[in-house]
């Protein structure tokens, strides 16, 4: 088995919200991301996904997302927790994809200026992340109270994160390495 070629994962912004908190989370993990070995990424940001909101799904989809997705091995989904659940506008670009996310791994982060770091947000986004065929892993990162961990720069001001990012990417990359294996050699039966 060859786990030695590129792997591709996006970091996807989940908020489009003027002033967002979750930009800093979002590059803070890109910069992880793009620290690995043998280890491609690029922010996507769901501001600059252009989407009609006169349609749901398969429907609007939008070649460019569709692109990175297809690429995509797997998905790091960074988003703030809103009202208790995820931000609508995130719902919408995901459902923009299907046969896109098969048998691909995915990581999500959640941000919340509460104590629990986005945690309802990402209960009610694992049962979707299943519905859309993608694999989740069994990490999170949680930015809780997001106002103290980041300066107006978008400087990391608690260190303990760049573990936690670790832990979480390293299990991500793991399991993105066995299901595209899975995908390139196990046929369904
Ligand atoms: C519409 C809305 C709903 C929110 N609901 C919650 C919430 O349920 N729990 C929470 O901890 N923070 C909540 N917040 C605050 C966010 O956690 C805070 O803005 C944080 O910085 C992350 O979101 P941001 O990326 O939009 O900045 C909410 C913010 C908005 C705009």
């Amino acid at each position: 088995m060859n786990t030695n070629k590129t792997l591709f994962i996006p970091v996807i912004l989940g908020t489009p919200r003027q002033a967002r908190m979750s930009e800093h989370a979002a590059k803070f993990m890109l910069e992880e991301v793009s620290r690995r070995d043998g280890v491609e990424t690029e922010l996507v940001d769901v501001r600059d996904i252009p989407l009609t909101t006169a349609g749901a799904g398969e429907d609007i989809k939008d070649p460019k997302f569709s692109a990175t997705v297809m690429r995509a091995d797997a998905l790091v989904i960074v988003s703030p927790e809103y009202n208790h659940g995820y931000p609508g506008l995130l719902k919408h670009a995901l459902d923009t994809n299907l046969k896109e996310y098969i048998h691909k791994a995915v990581g999500i982060c959640g941000v919340s200026a509460g104590p629990f770091g986005g945690t309802r947000m990402i209960q009610d986004l694992l049962p979707v992340m299943r519905e859309l065929g993608l694999v989740t892993i069994f990490w999170d990162v949680n930015f809780s109270s997001v106002q103290n961990l980041f300066d107006a720069s978008g400087k990391l001001l608690d260190q303990s994160f760049v573990r936690r990012a670790d832990k979480f990417l390293k299990e991500l990359i793991w399991m993105a390495k066995v299901l595209r294996y899975g995908r390139e050699n196990v046929p369904l039966e």
